[in-house]
Parts: structure tokens; C-alpha cells; sequence
């Protein structure tokens, strides 16, 4: 039994105060929802703010991104230990830190593996363009995602890393892939690329998120799917109801 999840990733929306706000508003709604973890990834610069606001809440947080290195000279980065100050869980490879901030498969498995050092729950996002939808490339491409983004970590611990499959084409569009879709390749594709990587038992114990234009009316849709295991939301987890929404659709307790 995978347990679902439900993570809300901010993006870079919200000041401390704003963020403040709706944390207050959420908490009770959204930590009173039993049988679904929930998480916020707020900007960094709230992550020290909201920890203290979710003690004891049933919530975790996570950081949108961070660096495979300890410390040094990477101005603008943030340490794997920086994060695990104040989260459990981390987004890595999130499409538009590949596509704006030069991402490679093999940066998103160096962040992999140094979050798995640092004892953290890694959101490993993958997905195809438009472009590659269109041309019937996802299985290559997300399959591709996987094997590089993957490599060399223990399958042993496997069991920990949650995956977003997150079409592009389908974030922020308002146009979310159909529930059977986002279905088939999460069964077609990422179970069976997980199964080559590590082995079938850790292929089937890893949590698979859909993401990409989830609201709370179309939520029941991905969790019917009995390959999806929750979701990774962006726009709808700014608003408290939509969040509370998705979240209460993905219980299972
Ligand atoms: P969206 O974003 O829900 O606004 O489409 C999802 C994401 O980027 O994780």
C-alpha cells in the first residue's frame, strides 16, 4: 500500500507575510485530513517562518530546488544540509528549473543522491514538452529522465523517492493531461523504466504523483488512476480551499 501524497509547490509566489497568512488559514482545514501526507514548498525564504507553524500539524515541508554539495563557493545555492534544517522533503528537477536554469538529468541525479544522503524525501519531477507529446516521444523521453536521473542510487532505499510526472504542456495551461493518459504512463513508462533501474518490488513501492493543472474539481479524476499516488499541484495550492480540496480527495483512510 503506497500511501498517497499531496504537495503544494508555491513556486516563487508569496512573502513571508503572505505566506504567513495562508498557512494560518490552511492549518487546521488541511493537518485535520487523515490518510494523505501533505506538504508545502514555499520560497526559501519562508521555509524558517512556517516550520514553527506546522509542529505538531501533520504537514511537512519541502524546499522547491537546492545543490548536490555540501558548502562552498555557489552563490545563490542552497546546501543539502540548509534544507534539512527546516524540511523533510525537497522538489528536484522541477521542468522549469530544466528549462530556465539549464537542468540536466545528470544535476537532478546529483541532487537526488546528495538528498537521500542528507536523510530528505526527494519530489523527483519528469515530463515531456509539447513538442515531444506531439510527436509520440514521451515514453523515450520520460523513460530517458529516469534511467539518468536515477542512476546509482541504492534500491534499497528506493522506497523513499517520490515521482511527479508532470507533462509541461499541462503546467500552469489550464489544460491537465486526462486521468487514463497520466495513467498509462505512469504504468507504461516510469513503473517499468523504476523496474530496470532499481527492481520490480521497488518500482511498485515508490510513490507517483501527477502534476500539472490539478484544481480541486478535477483531482478524483488522477486518484482514481490506480498508478497515481497523489499530487503535485502548483497554482491551485496558492488558493486554501483548492488545496484543502485536493488534498480531502486524495485521502484514503
Ligand atoms: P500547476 O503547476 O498546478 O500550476 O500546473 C504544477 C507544477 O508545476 O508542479
Amino acid at each position: 500500500m503506497r500511501t498517497p501524497l499531496v504537495a503544494g509547490n508555491w513556486k516563487m509566489n508569496k512573502t513571508t507575510a503572505e505566506a504567513r497568512e495562508l498557512v494560518a488559514t490552511i492549518l487546521a482545514p488541511l493537518g485535520g485530513i487523515a490518510g494523505v501526507e501533505k506538504v508545502l514548498c514555499p520560497p526559501s525564504t519562508s521555509l524558517p517562518v512556517i516550520a514553527p507553524m506546522l509542529t505538531g500539524a501533520d504537514i511537512g515541508l519541502g524546499a522547491q530546488n537546492m545543490h548536490w554539495e555540501e558548502k562552498g563557493a555557489f552563490t545563490g545555492e542552497l546546501a543539502p544540509s540548509m534544507v534539512k534544517e527546516f524540511c523533510g522533503y525537497v522538489i528536484i528537477g522541477h521542468s522549469e528549473r530544466r528549462a530556465y536554469f539549464g537542468e540536466t538529468d545528470e544535476h537532478v541525479n546529483k541532487k537526488l543522491r546528495a538528498a537521500m544522503k542528507a536523510g530528505l524525501t526527494p519530489i523527483v519531477c519528469v515530463g515531456e514538452t509539447l513538442d515531444e507529446y506531439e510527436s509520440g516521444r514521451t515514453g523515450e523521453v520520460v523513460s530517458r529522465q529516469i534511467k539518468l536521473g536515477f542512476a546509482s542510487v541504492d534500491s534499497a532505499s528506493a522506497s523513499r523517492i517520490v515521482i511527479a510526472y508532470e507533462p509541461v504542456w499541462a503546467i500552469g495551461t489550464g489544460k491537465a493531461s486526462s486521468g487514463e493518459n497520466a495513467n498509462g504512463v505512469v504504468r507504461q513508462v516510469i513503473r517499468r523504466a523504476l523496474s530496470e533501474v532499481f527492481n520490480e518490488n521497488a518500482a511498485q513501492s515508490m510513490r507517483v504523483l501527477y502534476g500539472g493543472s490539478v484544481t480541486g474539481s478535477n483531482a478524483a479524476e488522477f486518484f482514481s488512476q490506480p498508478e497515481i499516488d497523489g499530487a503535485l499541484v502548483g497554482g491551485a495550492s496558492l488558493k486554501a480551499d483548492e488545496f484543502v480540496a485536493i488534498a480531502k480527495a486524495a485521502s484514503r483512510p
